[in-house]
């Protein structure tokens, strides 16, 4: 029954969500009419394998099915199709088992009582997740003190900062002391310094040894949080790595950005940086073309570029020579950026 060590944290295999796009009226269903909603795939196959004590991160852009994901493995949505275990147990066999294992912070679902302090919210949570009466002062005074915020703990939450708030809001997840902690999007919203600071809270949850499981749409915190990263997008993974192993699929070795002014269309532009980089990106503003080149030397190529613009009739007016990113992985492989 119970689970063992080697049981990875969490194995998910062809997992699939559909959904169906707009609604259907009363007046339709009454009237018996056919369901001709558009079935589409949030979620389209994905197998996901989550060892023990690593921070793993889903990264993707808005829409590609992070959320729908975390929710079927939080036992919150089930799934059309596929299986999930979770430490070794069955999640649509035994949901409450898992639940019992598992703290989730979810989107949409970080609700604090404002007119509560932070102690009286977890006390409130502590007995709606039917955390044992002897264990709630310690459990409680263990998630605030991993959040850092035990000696906060008698502020009204209405006080906190934005950040103070998240970081309660990840208290309240970790009050089953669970193993697997599932956090979708825990740093959206907060400045630089409370994300920051959040992010050497999950790090020591690993340190706990726990299991993080997080999804990001920022691909710097995934690069410097997450052992192992997939990327995802139209609900597929597209790649599966450490960051520094997807990083050097990229076959160039440099990165360039360039900003050229231009009075044509940068067709005849394009087509000459293309014959010494590879053009990842290109972007038309105005009379301004931005373009990102992957190459194998920015010192060859830089000077080419200046010829080939030259040699079309447009200047170059801003270059920079950058380090690979996430962002670039994820644009060679789906010729869009992140945050479009
Ligand atoms: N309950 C639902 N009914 C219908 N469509 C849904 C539902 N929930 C999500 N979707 C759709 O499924 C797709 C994936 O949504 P999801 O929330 O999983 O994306 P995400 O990767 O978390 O995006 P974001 O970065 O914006 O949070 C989207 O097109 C979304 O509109
Ligand atoms: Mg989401």
């Amino acid at each position: 029954m119970t689970a063992t060590a080697a049981e990875p944290a969490v194995d998910a295999r062809g997992l699939v969500k559909v959904f169906e796009r707009g609604r259907r009226t009363f007046w339709q269903r009454l009237r018996g009419e056919p369901d001709r909603r558009e079935r589409f795939h949030a979620v389209d196959g994905i197998d996901l394998r989550v060892e023990r004590g690593e921070i793993f991160g889903l990264l993707g852009p808005n829409g590609a099915g992070k959320t729908t994901t975390m929710k079927m493995l939080a036992t919150l949505l089930i799934p059309t199709s596929g299986t999930i275990s979770v430490l070794g147990i069955d999640v649509l066999a035994r949901p409450r088992d898992v639940r019992a294992r598992l703290g989730a912070m979810l989107s949409g679902e970080r609700s604090l009582y404002w007119k509560l302090t932070a102690r009286e919210n977890l006390e409130y949570f502590a007995a709606l997740y039917h955390v044992p009466p002897r264990q709630t002062r310690a459990r409680i005074d263990d998630a605030l003190t991993s959040v850092k915020l035990l000696d906060r703990a008698d502020d009204y939450v209405e006080r906190y900062s934005t950040g103070m708030r998240q970081r309660l809001a990840l208290a309240r997840a970790l009050l089953p002391d669970p193993p697997l902690v599932i956090l979708d999007e825990p740093t959206v919203g907060l400045d630089p310094q409370a994300a920051r600071d959040l992010r050497a809270r999950v790090r020591e949850l690993r340190s706990q040894g726990r299991t993080v499981l997080l999804t990001t749409h920022y691909m710097e915190e995934a690069d410097q949080l997450c052992d192992r990263v997939a990327i995802i997008d139209h609900g597929r993974i597209v790649a599966l790595d450490t960051p520094g192993a997807l990083k050097r699929t990229i076959r160039a070795e440099e990165v360039v950005r360039l900003e050229i002014g231009l009075a044509d269309d940068g067709a005849a532009v394009l087509e000459r940086l293309g014959r010494s980089a590879t053009v990842a990106r290109s972007e038309r503003h105005n009379g301004t073309l931005a373009v990102t080149a992957h190459c194998a030397s920015a010192r060859d190529f830089v000077p080419a570029a200046f010829d080939a613009a030259r040699s079309a009739g447009a200047t170059i007016q801003h270059v920079e020579v950058v380090p690979v990113t996430l962002e670039d992985v994820f644009i060679s492989l789906t010729g869009r950026a992140l945050r479009e």
